[in-house]
């Protein structure tokens, strides 16, 4: 077995959001929430991080073609979430409070499937430039 390496694809979108759990009283939400519960949205600039382990595949000297990695990511999360409103425009957060935790999640299992098996899957989206999160821990 050859030793693991990772590689990484950077990705970026735009979205807007409100952070809001209906369970709980308006006053619940905006002490929680503060800013992120105001009623009409607003936006934040993601980064998202898509990192992929795996062998080096001595045929190409590559872990994953970054082009096609790239082009997963675009087709089954950017074109999904940018530009959109994450709360009203998708089904993934319909339902979901759509925390920088939960959407990362949620991009996650979009690409899991999307990936070989062989390959390990580890997302890491930035909400701002102080605050981001990684899934799985
Ligand atoms: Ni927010």
């Amino acid at each position: 077995m050859g030793q693991k390496i990772a590689v990484y694809r950077k990705e970026h979108f735009n979205a807007a959001h409100r952070l809001h759990n209906p369970n709980l009283s308006d006053a619940e939400n905006a002490l929680i929430f503060g800013k992120c519960n105001y009623a009409n949205y607003h936006g934040h600039n993601y980064e998202l991080i898509v990192k992929v382990t795996g062998e080096i595949d001595p045929k190409t000297g590559y872990v994953i073609d970054l082009k096609i990695l790239s082009d997963l990511i675009n087709q089954f999360v950017i074109e999904k979430f940018d530009h959109k409103n994450l709360n009203l425009d998708t089904v993934e957060f319909k339902d979901l409070n759509p925390t920088a935790e939960n959407i990362a999640v949620v991009i996650y299992n979009l690409l899991r499937d999307k990936l070989d098996k062989q390959y390990e899957l580890k997302v890491v989206l930035y909400e701002t430039e102080r605050n981001y999160v990684e899934y799985p821990a």
